[in-house]
């Protein structure tokens, strides 16, 4: 064959199969799901450009989000859009009518765009307003600093449209671009490329070239400081903690080096954390790039850093590999409890790794039980329609969504589980899959290919924990027991065997306290551990939990447990300790305090404690 005519053949391969990739991409089918608006198949967003001014005066954003968007014909395209100002809309940069459908309390407004066949951007220009639920604007004496105030924005799981009207749904990716301009002597970070220094103006460029989610969308707005960990790694703090945390979180990189190890390339090139206000609602929230972190881990021994470790695990099961509909949230949460437990074992090895398998697993014990009511929760994949996602997720997809992996990879063996699950994040490597689609990737390339047979079914779509579950044992943990038990029968503790004990073990011990101890006990335990006055926060909360329930006032823990639910917005934390007051009909001073903390927490942890206590609803408020 003549080499020229080999050369134009092969160009016009290359063509087709560019264009055949291309039609796959325009044919990408997304399917139904119950908590946003868009109609994706209809037309949908690609990327975004943000233009936006953070006003601190005025707590507010205005500003312009610009889309490219595919079009299929269509004649309207709808975005989410809860609480916001809609000021203008412009398809192709022309003006453009548009309607906000009826508010719902859920979902907000559908935003419909009036577009053409060939119309191929919009722009909104907006603002948000005092209603928005992502945002929390905190002022000075709200910071670690005390200086300046503070921005944080939290999209999981459809909080994203109350800041930015946009396609909520997980199943849809986009890249973007942002121009953020803030007050001068604040920086300002997202999840995308970001700033090491202040600029001169406020004014911040930033980039994402990868497609995420809508909810992975991310800014802080604050007096902060980077400090690098290795080239790819560090952390952004305020200027008193950026030491604490950086020595904290100093082994960041080996914690990316050993989940590359494990499953594959880190995509997303830089690995940073950003340590917010003590109102932050989530231990971790893995943004892309820029994990958000609650101060409460800081302990100064390294002690809970295991929530980097599930951060960054996200960066293959969550952003990388996104679940396509709430529904699906265990494919986000158990496979990065299971990679998080992984990440641990191959840094702190197995002892550790097993020490918090059984923390979780325990707490699986616990939600079965507050859900004894509600069996269809317990199940991994939820439904979720008409109801918010907030509320309907819980622990089960962390925890039983592990117990089942871990179980999986017990029946098969580790070094087939590994390779499986090697192969599932590079097949699906920036998309989004639901539970069935996993489940015969499962059946596929792990199952059938080596001969097994397994109760997925069971494990996925049935309440409880089904027979073969693996047995998770901690040595350490078995000790802690018994310690446990000769002190509740002796009052005696061995100083010798507890004197090394690691705060996992501490909590277990406490955690474990049976509720028919006395009070002389508590007093005991207190007085010889000072846990009233412990400094680790997860320490501290489960004694708490323990003061509540046993109505233990010793050392002045209720001063202590105000001054706790006053200054940390972790939902988790005051989730549990409110719980605790409801549980031992202690409700009064639990309102008590919350009449004085609310004004300090997100609205996530708000609404959940508003639920859990009919705040706003009883007559006495
Ligand atoms: N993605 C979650 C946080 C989340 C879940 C936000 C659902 C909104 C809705 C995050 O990765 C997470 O799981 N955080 C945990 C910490 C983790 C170590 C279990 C948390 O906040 O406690
Ligand atoms: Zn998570």
């Amino acid at each position: 064959m003549k080499k020229s005519l080999f050369l134009l053949l092969v160009s016009i391969m290359t063509i087709n199969s560019c264009e055949q990739k291309k039609e796959e991409k325009t044919a990408q089918k997304y399917i139904d799901e119950p908590h946003s608006y868009a109609q994706p198949n209809e037309a949908v967003i690609k990327h975004l450009d943000l233009n936006i001014n953070v006003d601190f005066e005025a707590k507010v954003i205005t500003g312009t989000a610009t889309y490219d968007i595919q079009n299929n014909r269509a004649s309207t395209i709808i975005l989410d859009s809860k609480y916001l100002d809609i000021l203008a809309v412009k398809a192709d940069g022309k003006e453009t009518s548009f309607n906000l459908g009826e508010m719902d309390e859920m979902l907000g407004q559908p935003l419909s765009i009036a577009i053409s066949e060939d119309t191929k951007t919009i722009s909104v220009t907006y603002n948000t307003t005092d209603k928005t639920e992502a945002l929390q604007w905190l002022n000075a004496q709200q910071t670690a600093d005390k200086t300046h105030p503070f921005l944080f924005t939290q999209g999981q799981a459809i909080l994203t449209r109350t800041w930015i009207p946009i396609q909520d749904s997980p199943q849809i990716r986009i890249t973007y671009d942002a121009t953020v301009k803030v007050p001068s002597d604040l920086m300002a970070v997202m999840s995308a490329e970001n700033p090491k220094e202040k600029t001169a103006d406020g004014v911040y460029h930033f980039k994402m070239k990868q497609p995420i989610s809508a909810y992975l969308i991310a800014l802080a707005v604050g007096d902060i400081e980077y400090k690098a960990v290795s080239n790819r790694t560090g952390v952004y703090a305020e200027k008193s903690m950026v030491e604490k945390v950086h020595a904290e979180f100093s082994d960041m990189e080996k914690m990316v080096a050993a989940a590359e190890n494990l499953y594959g390339d880190y995509d997303w090139e830089q690995f940073d954390v950003i340590v917010l206000p003590p109102s932050f609602p989530f231990g971790g929230m893995e943004n892309p790039r820029l994990t958000f972190a609650t101060p409460t881990v800081i302990a100064g021994d390294k002690s809970l850093t295991s929530l980097v470790a599930h951060e960054l695990a996200h960066s293959w099961s969550g952003n990388l590999v996104t679940n396509a509909t709430w529904n699906d949230f265990w494919l986000n949460e158990g496979f990065t409890v299971y990679f998080e437990m992984r990440i641990m074992e191959a840094l702190y090895g197995k002892e550790r790794a097993n020490m918090l398998a059984k923390i979780g697993r325990q707490d699986l014990e616990e939600e079965l039980e507050s859900l004894k009511d509600s069996p269809n929760d317990t199940k991994l994949k939820l439904n979720l329609k008409d109801r918010n996602p907030d509320d309907g997720m819980n622990s089960i997809a962390y925890d039983k969504g592990y117990l089942f992996l871990r179980t999986l990879e017990e029946t098969v063996g580790r070094e087939k589980f590994d390779a499986f699950l090697k192969s599932y994040f590079k097949k699906n490597a920036f998309s989004t899959t639901n539970t069935e689609d996993f489940v015969s990737y499962l059946n596929k390339n792990l199952l059938e290919k080596n001969n097994v047979s397994f109760n997925t079914e069971e494990w996925i779509y049935q309440p409880g924990i089904p027979d073969n579950q693996a047995i998770i044992k901690s040595n350490a943990f078995d000790t802690v027991e018994s310690i446990l038990r000769t002190f509740i029968e002796t009052n005696n503790i061995d100083a010798q065997v507890t004197k090394d004990w690691t705060p996992q073990e501490w909590v277990h011990f406490v955690r474990n306290i049976p509720n028919d101890i006395s009070n002389e006990q508590m007093q005991l335990l207190d007085d010889k551990f000072n846990f009233t006055n412990s400094t680790n926060s997860y320490i501290a909360m489960v004694w708490f939990e323990k003061a509540i329930t046993h109505n233990y006032h010793g050392n002045n823990v209720d001063v202590k447990i105000e001054e706790f639910l006053t200054t940390v917005g972790r939902r988790w934390y005051v989730t549990t300790l409110f719980e605790a007051y409801k549980k031992s009909n202690r409700v009064d001073e639990a309102l008590e305090i919350y009449k004085k903390s609310r004004s300090n927490y997100h609205s996530v942890t708000a609404n959940t404690i508003d639920g859990l206590l009919n705040y706003g609803k009883t007559k006495d408020l």
